[in-house]
């Protein structure tokens, strides 16, 4: 097999006295046993998982010609910027807060709710900040968030068995065969709304809509309520330490620091048609970019070393999220680490723990162990959703706030214990007031549920869930700080 790589050339010409520097790409291919060339569609000859068969390959076709002439969604340098933010991450100088939608829905698309999942983000990631004391990365799971893996392939209703949902770019929620047919045109409504999605989302980042003291007085509201008495003591120091800059001038030297933020995408790279159709060379480091968004991930259900989601994310310069999930062996992580960060590089890769709360321990610390062993560079994030869902008494499908807590306390305690860094954090949550998991300071319970649960897919945390979520948290980045200067760690 081959090892497909690129150097650099560089000459010298005179020209004119003064000279120019030239620099030319060139490929060179070496032998290797175990390395194969990546190419965008090497996937297609690999087992694939969780994605459906279109039965119209003429469709099919036009639309992956379509989406191949488009505009990719993000340009390399901005994956290439996350990945060093992600790097520092992995040494606990930066931490990741990653959230959005279960899915992205084309019938709930409206400015409202991404302004109110950005909104809620950013005040998320102040309150972190604060815990942290380090900057803290946000990235949505917004603008690509479409294709779902699911646990059955079909699903019964009153006795009728119809193909499972599989998100709005494959095919619809409603329970009718012809809702339930992969359509691939809904590929380029899928593209369309990212783009819009992102667009707004750029906008918003620097149009003056992310000043840190707007930010804040939206937190500060969140804090009056009588039950939300603990958080407000963390949002006056905030507020103090916002004051004092104000007055002592320092605010406005960095305005735009202060006036603007960076915000990424990503979502998990499971309609690979979609993913390849939009990758493209990037001519400054000659290497592929996913250009569907900033970062894309591979689902618990699709990370089979020898599969095709695999196959396709380890040639893409994106940073990639791995979900890690109770079925994961150590011999593929082992395997999975080589793949996706052959060269180790700082940022390149995040391990996204999924146990579900009480399970942590039986895992967390065996893949930490294998990660030492290998000696990889990772970025340990804590997906505190999805190994924590049940059936709530009214039937509906759920999450309990304090399973979500208890899951990211655990997964903190493990990291403490085992003297490694945890680097970030991942939700399924929205801005918007449903009633799609229980509990939290503005108490949703079994019965509140059917009020207003608007999921596509899994249960979210609405917005206060997600800010009180946010202010917990920080008491444990807190205590992590208090207890490394105590004794002197890093
Ligand atoms: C998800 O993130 O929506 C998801 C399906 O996660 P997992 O692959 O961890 O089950
Ligand atoms: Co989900």
């Amino acid at each position: 097999m081959f090892w497909g790589g690129q150097a650099f050339l560089t000459y010298k010409i005179k020209y004119g006295g003064f000279f120019k520097v030239v620099i030319e790409r060139t490929t060179i291919v070496v032998w290797s046993n175990n390395m194969s060339i990546w190419e965008k569609s090497n996937w297609r000859s690999k087992p694939r998982v969780q994605m459906p068969d279109y039965t119209n390959q003429e469709i099919l076709n036009s639309v992956e010609k379509q989406l191949s002439a488009y505009p990719p969604l993000v340009f390399a340098g901005e994956a290439r910027n996350l990945k060093e933010k992600l790097a520092y991450a992995s040494k606990g100088k930066a931490f990741l807060l990653q959230g959005g939608d279960c899915a992205e829905s084309f019938e709930q698309f409206s400015a409202d709710s991404i302004r109110d999942t950005f909104k809620v983000m950013l005040q998320m990631a102040m309150v972190l900040t604060f815990g942290a004391k380090v900057p803290v990365i946000k990235v949505g799971r917004m603008a690509g968030q479409f294709a779902k893996p699911r646990s059955a392939p079909t699903e019964i209703q009153n006795g009728k068995e119809l193909p499972s949902y599989r998100g709005d770019i494959i095919n619809e929620l409603a329970f009718t065969e012809k809702a339930r047919i992969p359509n691939a045109k809904k590929m380029l409504q899928a593209y369309t709304q990212a783009a819009a999605t992102l667009n707004l989302i750029r906008a918003f980042s620097s149009g003056g809509y992310a000043d840190v003291n707007q930010v804040h007085s939206w937190t500060l509201g969140f804090t009056e309520g009588e039950k939300a008495v603990q958080y407000r003591e963390m949002a006056k120091r905030i507020k103090d330490a916002l004051d004092f800059m104000k007055a002592a001038g320092l605010e406005g030297k960095s305005s735009y620091e202060l006036r603007t933020v960076d915000f990424y995408t990503s979502h998990e790279s499971l309609l690979l048609e979609y993913e390849e159709a939009l990758t493209r060379l990037d001519s400054t480091s000659g290497k592929w970019l996913a250009g569907s968004g900033h970062m894309i991930w591979i689902g618990d259900r699709t990370r089979q070393p020898d599969g095709a989601h695999v196959e396709f994310a380890r040639g893409v310069l994106n940073p990639i999220g791995l979900k890690c999930g109770p079925t994961t062996t150590e011999d593929d992580l082992k395997v999975l680490l080589s793949k996706l960060n052959p060269n180790n590089e700082p940022g390149k890769l995040t391990l996204i723990a999924r146990f579900g709360a009480g399970r942590v321990g039986d895992h967390l610390p065996r893949l930490i162990k294998v990660v030492e062993q290998e000696g990889a560079d990772v970025v340990w994030c804590c997906d505190a959703m999805h190994g924590n869902t049940i059936k709530s008494s009214t039937g509906y499908k759920t999450r309990p706030f304090e399973s979500v807590l208890r899951e990211v306390r655990e997964f903190f305690e493990i990291h403490k214990a085992e003297g490694t860094i945890p680097g970030g954090v991942h939700f399924e949550m929205t801005g918007q007031d449903v009633t799609e998991c229980t509990g939290g300071v503005r108490a949703v319970t079994d019965e509140n549920l059917s009020d207003r649960y608007h999921t596509a897919c899994d249960p979210r945390l609405n917005a206060s869930q997600s800010l009180e979520l946010a202010f917990l948290v920080a008491d444990e980045l807190v205590a992590r700080r208090t207890a490394a200067q105590v004794t002197g760690a890093a």
